[in-house]
Order: C-alpha cells, then structure tokens, then sequence
C-alpha cells in the first residue's frame, strides 16, 4: 500500500488491531532459537523511530530481569564493544533503514550472533544471503502502528532462549487490558467518555510536553512525544524523573508568554519509586500556575507490560484525536519520506 494513499481511518484502524499484534506474536515460533542458546556478554538492539521503541521497552525489562546489559543503538556505527559474544538484533519495519542497515552490516563484520526483526526489504534479503534468521512480521502497517509487532516477538524468542522470564504471562495480560481501552478509546465514543479525546482537547494549541520516570515509563514517554510529533504533526518534547528535577525544573519562569502555551501530562505508575510519586506532586506545585495546563494519567493492569502498554495506547489515540483537532491526516509522514528519498540520492 502507498503511504501518500493512507488515510486517517487506516491509523484509527490500524490502533484499534494493536491488541491483536500481541496475541499473533504469541502463536510465532523461532525454530532457529536453539542456535542462539549461548552465554552471550551483551544484546544490542538497533533500530529507528518506531522500529527502536521496541527495543527501549526491552532495555527497560531487561533492566530488572535480565543477567546481561541490553544497549539500544540508534546510528550507523555499533559501539565498540560488539563482538562475537554479543546478541544483535537489526529492527526495521520496511527492512530499508539506512542507519540500521549500516549497523547490519557491522555486527556481521564483528561477528555477532545476528537476528533480524523486519516485514521485508533489503534487510530481509541481506539476512537471507548471510543466512542468518529473520522473525517475519506483516507488512500491510507503517511502522509506529506495528508498535506491537516490533516488540512482542523480540521479547518472546528472548525468553525463549532464556535471556528474560515471564514474558508471555505478560503479554496475554496486555491482549486483555488493550482490549478493554479500545472499547472506550475507539472513535465510535464520543466525549465525555473518551478519555483519549479529552485529553487531544487538552493539548490543542499547546506545546505538550510529556515526563515520564526513568527505568519504567520513559520508552512511553518517548512514545507520547513521538506519536505527537508524528501523528499530529506537532512539536512534543518529553524528560524523565527523577532527572528533569536536576534541570528542567528551573526552566519555568520565563518567558511567561510561551510557558503559558505549555500542557504537561505525567505519567504515572505503581512501580514508580516512593520518592519519584514525591516528586511528582512537588513538581506539580511548582509548575501549575505557570503552564496552560498539568494533566496526570496512570497506568492500568497488574503487570509491568500491560501496565507500560496502557499508557502507550491512550497516548496513541490522543495523538490520532489530536490530528483530527488540526484538521490533520495522521497517517503519511510526508518529512520521513522526503528526507529518506534525499539521502538516497
Ligand atoms: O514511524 C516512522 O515511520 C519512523 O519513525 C520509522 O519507524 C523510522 O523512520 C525507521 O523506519 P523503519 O521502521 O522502516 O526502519
């Protein structure tokens, strides 16, 4: 399918399925997992935009359960660690990432254990003439609507191979909690009952800026940020506690005229540290009378996933419903593309 031919029904379409990318992924094998039963020293995951966030969400698990660092690269180049005794995974949706592909490219020279996540394109082919592994995933998306599909199988063959545990508990918990937002996220309802539109409402005609904590909602905090951006074609900025206490905070006195265009939405967790919660609040003091807007959402579910997902899905619907405030087609990144295309020249 064109991107210049997608509408803003294809996006609304596209989130309302997000549930059913992680229960796909659940019935996927990996009959090359064997091969990859090894005492790697490391995993790096590299990826772009929409394709990376999947590996942020990993780190940020891996984090808390994992016996091995997992480093996300983002560039050309690998850090110079890589080696034989690393796991690199290459993540890009069309498979025709420049900068993935040049990372590609490196971890074979150095030899790492390589798997790659992708629907097709030269990464695809390049993977089929190295003979090395590639976990297939549909290709009829754009690559910020196959969030689902860049995370869930990369998580479970992980687990598979014994480098991160209960996986697949948590992703059938995020099927259910998915399920139950899109009932009321879903453009069929209107507001006041759609939590999603009222917080577009809110952030129309402001600069939003989005703070999440670190170790735990910040892949959610960059994917608020990004689907903004993105999807409503509009300037988002996102930091994280307890960090943005040590700078960001002190950025609010002037200038008053652009302060006062600026929407803040926290998000929140169980898992937040007792110490971050503190945080919020007090922040939340500091900034109130100075911002158009502070608007806090939690998370929802029991576990990590599902709780991580929740707030990622009602940031994806607000950025949609967002668009629809502008007048804006969310789904063709027109920018993307033209950048992508120059560089190819
Ligand atoms: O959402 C997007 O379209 C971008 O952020 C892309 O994900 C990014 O440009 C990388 O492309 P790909 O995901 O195809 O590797």
């Amino acid at each position: 399918m064109e991107v210049t031919t997608l509408t803003a029904e294809h996006m609304m379409e596209f989130l309302y399925g997000l549930p059913d990318q992680f229960a796909d992924s659940l019935d996927m094998t990996f009959d090359f997992a064997g091969e990859y039963r090894k005492p790697f020293q490391n995993i790096v995951i590299s990826g772009l935009g929409g394709s990376a966030i999947g590996g942020d969400i990993v780190r940020t698990l891996a984090a808390g359960r994992a016996p091995l660092p997992v480093v996300v690269n983002r560039d050309y180049n690998l850090p110079a660690f890589v080696n034989q005794n690393t796991l690199f995974v290459a993540v890009s949706y069309s498979g025709n990432t420049e900068e993935t592909l040049s990372a590609y490219q490196q971890a074979r020279e150095k030899r790492a254990a390589v798997v790659c996540l992708t629907s097709g394109g030269k990464l695809a082919q390049m993977a089929a003439s190295d003979g090395y592994p590639v976990i297939k995933v549909p290709g009829n998306l754009v690559p910020r609507a196959a969030t689902g599909y860049l995370f869930a199988p990369l998580a479970l063959f992980l687990e598979e191979i014994g480098l991160l545990d209960n996986v697949r508990g948590e992703i059938e918990e995020t099927v259910q909690v998915l399920k139950e937002q899109r009932e009321i996220l879903n453009p069929q309802v209107n507001l006041p009952d759609n939590p999603a539109r009222q917080l577009a409402q809110k952030l129309k005609d402001s600069i939003p800026v989005i703070w999440g904590s670190s170790g735990l909602t910040e892949a959610a905090a960059l994917r608020w940020k990004a689907q903004i951006n993105e999807n409503a074609k509009s300037p988002a900025y996102y930091n994280l506690f307890p960090e943005l206490n040590h700078n960001e905070i002190v950025g609010f006195e002037v200038p008053a005229q652009l302060l006062a265009h600026m929407a803040v939405v926290i998000l929140r967790d169980q898992g937040d540290h007792p110490q971050v919660q503190k945080r919020m609040a007090i922040t939340r003091q500091i900034i109130e009378s100075r911002v158009k807007e502070v608007v806090e959402v939690s998370s929802q579910g029991q576990s990590f996933l599902a709780r991580f997902y929740s707030l990622v899905y009602l940031g994806d619907y607000t950025s949609v419903y967002l668009a629809h405030e502008y007048g804006i087609n969310p789904t063709p990144v027109q920018v993307i593309d033209y950048l992508k295309a120059e560089l190819a020249k």
